[in-house]
């Protein structure tokens, strides 16, 4: 009892030292209302926070980008280093983007941050993407070529970042994406979209080496995380999506050349009402790369579609090449103590490649239940190797 009260005073003052050095190690406080912003919700303060960033950007040791409680406009905006130092977009106010329509040219970002060592974003702001003015224009559902809509937030070639208590809304297209970065932590983000909303995933990431998200509550209309090509080492804990598509791993093999994609643990997360759980999902193409490493463990489901699924079949508009089973090689892959209730009979899929066979797939402690009226939930696996063991509700496939 006293041993734990005394562990927590330390850890409480453990967080409010690290929390306060954080912000006093770096000295200089560059303030967007000193470089022209207004807060009225109207006037564009993008030349305001680009000015502030370049400012602190070339300050020796770096500096804080102060964005003061507030409703602020913002058009498209690209903060770049490399910086002298530290640099901490300290958002505390509520930044809206423009309205979509067809004038809005090529950006491809709203907020783009880039080539920047050491950076804290924080401070309980939110960015608000005026998605709905954009969903109408994305057609990407039914032409390949489609026009992409801008993403909320990216991150490009950013390493050593933590970005935490940042709420985001509605996008036009990904709220987040996370491209060629190294070590970035993301928690205690809140991102925001209606289920129906198209192509709005909550954070993308691909060529990445590093990346955890933990504490996090993410509801959108598409993939909740989703990895792309050169994605590693990757630890998401205590992350809870719905509704949405789930956690993604791919779509992987679209393109020749994929980089690996391996060192994965998602844990103690949940899913409510998603249409995927956690997902393994690579084209019917045949380009190669390898998928191995990878753990999902203590994970609730609730009401999802396909709570477990490694889908090698994938082929949405149906020209894929007709010999080409997929040339992913997926192994290693551990399901372990995932429990709750599925919302179709088959609530575990395995549908590997018929010529590279999944190899060392582990089901273990499996608990999910199907309430249908045509029976208990199945799992089907189709060209898998591994075993299960500890209780198998679905009975395992394996
Ligand atoms: C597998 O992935 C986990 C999670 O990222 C990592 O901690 C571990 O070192 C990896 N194992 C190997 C053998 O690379």
């Amino acid at each position: 009892m006293i041993s734990s009260l005394v562990r927590y005073v330390f850890l409480l003052f453990l967080f409010f030292s690290t929390t306060k050095s954080q912000i006093t190690d770096v000295k200089n406080v560059f303030n967007v209302m000193s470089y022209g912003a207004v807060a009225d919700g109207k006037t564009d303060i993008s030349k305001a926070i680009s000015n502030a960033w370049n400012q602190a950007c070339q300050s020796i040791g770096g500096g804080v980008v102060l964005i003061p409680k507030g409703s602020y406009f913002v058009n498209p905006v690209e903060l770049k280093g490399p910086c002298k130092g530290k640099m901490v977009f300290s958002l505390r106010g509520d930044l809206k983007a423009p309205i979509y329509d067809q004038s809005w040219g090529d950006a491809d970002h709203w907020i783009s941050f880039q080539y920047i060592d050491n950076f804290m974003m924080n401070g309980g702001g939110s960015l608000d993407g005026q998605g709905p003015s954009a969903w109408p224009y994305n057609t990407c559902a039914r032409d390949p070529n489609c026009k992409k809509l801008p993403v909320s937030l990216r991150l490009d070639f950013v390493t050593n970042a933590r970005i935490s208590y940042i709420r985001l809304i509605n996008s036009k297209n990904f709220h987040m994406n996370i491209f060629s970065c190294r070590d970035i932590n993301l928690d205690h983000m809140q991102i925001t979209a209606p289920g129906n909303s198209p192509n709005t995933d909550g954070i993308h990431i691909a060529e990445t080496t590093g990346l955890r998200v933990w504490d996090s509550v993410i509801s959108t209309g598409d993939d909740c995380l989703s990895f792309g090509p050169g994605t590693k080492n990757v630890d998401i804990s205590r992350v809870r999506c719905g509704p949405g598509h789930g956690i993604s791993i791919g779509s992987l093999g679209k393109n020749p050349n994929e980089k690996d994609v391996e060192g994965f643990l998602v844990k103690d997360s949940t899913f409510i009402g998603t249409q995927n759980g956690v997902r393994i999902k690579t084209w019917a193409l045949p380009n190669a790369l390898n998928v191995y490493n990878i753990t999902f463990q203590g994970i609730s489901m609730h009401n999802v579609e396909n709570p477990i699924i490694i889908d090698q079949e994938y082929c949405p508009s149906g020209n894929c090449n007709p010999q080409g089973s997929s040339q992913v090689q997926i192994s290693n892959v551990k399901f372990m103590n995932i429990w709750g209730t599925s919302s179709s009979k088959v609530a575990v899929v395995l549908k590997c490649s018929e010529s590279k066979p999944c190899r060392e797939i582990e089901l273990q402690d499996i608990d999910l239940s199907y309430q249908g009226k045509d029976g208990p939930a199945v799992s089907q696996c189709n060209n898998v190797k591994g075993v299960s063991y500890g209780q198998e509700q679905p009975p395992s496939c394996i």
